[in-house]
């Protein structure tokens, strides 16, 4: 398996995306939120760039069936039914419905990849299931998303998990420098994700503002079999 690799969404060549197979990665939280979403059970999810357009689709009326989720900066966008916090997205909360997300840099990525001919979500909690996905493409683009144009730590160290866990399928010459340091990151800290991942500045800015649980709660590996894939711009499992 040829792997292309992009540390950051602004590296990534939009050219390289269209018709690929492509896996998007945002341990904090995005994606680690999308899992945990479709674990409880909810609908679909629709990922959206901007606050506006978000909030513009879901009517006064919908918002039982449709739910607002989403952050900025970390911090919950007021007026929104739900935040990006993994652990908010319970069944009871979630079940049956549609979410309505907008993330700084996730959802970006995701809609970003809208003309790929696959995309898969992974996080740390579905790495072996999202891995198992995977198997059997003769190409797969990893597409990291950074945070604004900056590298995110946690990102690289799932990428590289991935890339572990991918194992012998995956052709050694095609790796680049940033696929590389990925795996050496995942080499390095493997043996104890959530002290990597409290490290890292995000991770470290969550802590910050409070969310401590869900750092820990995006640090487990492989715990969820769900893996989400996006069909005609619509996340579902
Ligand atoms: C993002 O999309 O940038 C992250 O998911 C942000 C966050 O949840 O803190």
């Amino acid at each position: 398996m040829n792997i292309v690799f992009y540390a950051t969404l602004e590296q990534a060549d939009r050219n390289a995306l269209q018709n690929a197979s492509v896996v998007v990665i945002d341990v904090l939280r995005a994606s680690s939120t999308i899992v945990a979403a479709l674990e409880s059970g909810a609908e679909r999810i629709i990922p959206i760039a901007d606050i506006e357009t978000a909030s513009r689709l879901v009517r006064p009326a919908e918002r039982d069936k449709k739910l607002l989720a989403g952050e900025r900066k970390g911090l919950p966008v007021p007026g929104f039914d739900l935040s990006n916090s993994p652990a908010e997205f319970t069944p009871a909360r979630v079940r049956g419905r549609t979410i309505v997300l907008t993330t700084t840099n996730g959802t970006r990525a995701v809609t970003a990849a809208s003309k790929a001919g696959r995309i898969v979500v992974c996080s740390l909690t579905n790495l072996h299931a999202a891995a198992a996905a995977l198997r059997g493409e003769p190409e797969v683009v990893v597409l990291c998303c950074g945070a604004e144009g900056s590298m995110a730590a946690e990102d690289l160290f799932c990428g590289g998990l991935l890339l572990q866990s991918l194992g012998p399928a995956v052709a050694p010459e095609s790796l680049s420098d940033a696929a590389r340091i990925a795996g050496a990151l995942a080499e390095r800290f493997g043996g104890n994700a959530e002290a990597f991942l409290r490290s890292t500045d995000h991770g470290r800015r969550l802590v910050g503002l409070g969310f401590e649980a869900d750092v820990a709660f995006c640090a487990r590996v492989g715990v969820s079999a769900c893996v989400p894939t996006v069909k005609e711009g619509v996340i579902v499992s």
